[in-house]
């Protein structure tokens, strides 16, 4: 089943809870938070207190993808705030295996994220130890960016990768989804699909999230 994870970061922030809870009556699989420093990317969103409290009232995995630097420091918070999955750059973390081994050490899901640029050979020994890959298909740092077309390309490439390496992983893919290609990432091998602005610059949250799952439920009937 292709799972649809609303990334929160384009939700008005005045209206956060209900918008949250429309997008699960949509049919959300997973919530996906972007939490930014403004060091590792050029903007600043939130930290574990914003997931602390919608982990109180949320019935679908969080999904922490973190853009910060100095992972190591602040990963135990993201876990003890309720993130049942955490991403971290290959980009900028050098010791990528001890970060991870501490995310599953304290019971979350690991996975690595790679940005559009950044070979995928990078991730032939980081697999044997992730639960997942994100695969950015914008320049991380903003909602609301152009999908980069190349991206498809890098998505078969990778599930190739990882059917070869480590079949248990899934790929997740984030950045530029909307309607007019959601189908075509899922097909190409995306197993978990982040969705931003496609989805919260809706006037009706619940709808669009649920016309976007309606898309993957379908390629399921295939
Ligand atoms: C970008 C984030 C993405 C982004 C997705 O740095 O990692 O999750 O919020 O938003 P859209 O779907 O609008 O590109
Ligand atoms: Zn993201």
């Amino acid at each position: 089943m292709k799972l649809l994870a609303p990334s929160i970061l384009s939700a008005d922030f005045y209206r956060l809870g209900e918008q949250i809870s429309a997008c699960i009556r949509g049919g959300a699989d997973i919530l996906h938070f972007d939490v930014m420093d403004g060091h590792f990317v050029p903007n600043i969103t939130f930290g574990p207190v914003v997931l602390e409290s919608i982990k109180k009232h949320c019935s679908i995995p969080l999904d922490a993808h973190l853009m910060i630097e100095n992972v190591d420091k602040y990963i135990p918070d993201f876990v003890k705030a309720g993130a049942d999955m955490i991403s971290i750059h290959i980009e900028n973390n050098y010791h990528i295996h001890r970060s991870l081994e501490l995310i599953k050490s304290l019971g979350a899901k690991a996975g690595v994220v790679i940005n559009p640029a950044t070979s995928l050979k990078l991730l032939e020994e980081v697999l044997h130890y992730v639960d997942f890959v994100l695969l950015m298909s914008v320049n991380p740092g903003f909602g609301g960016q152009k999908f980069i077309p190349r991206s498809i390309e890098r998505l078969r490439m990778l599930k190739a990768m990882v059917l070869e390496i480590n079949p248990k992983v899934l790929v997740e893919i984030d950045g530029g989804i909307k309607e007019d290609n959601i189908r075509q990432v899922a097909e190409a091998g995306a197993d978990i699909i982040v969705v931003g602005s496609a989805i919260f610059s809706s006037e009706d949250v619940e709808a669009q999230t649920r016309k976007l799952k309606n898309i993957l439920i379908s390629l399921e009937a295939l």
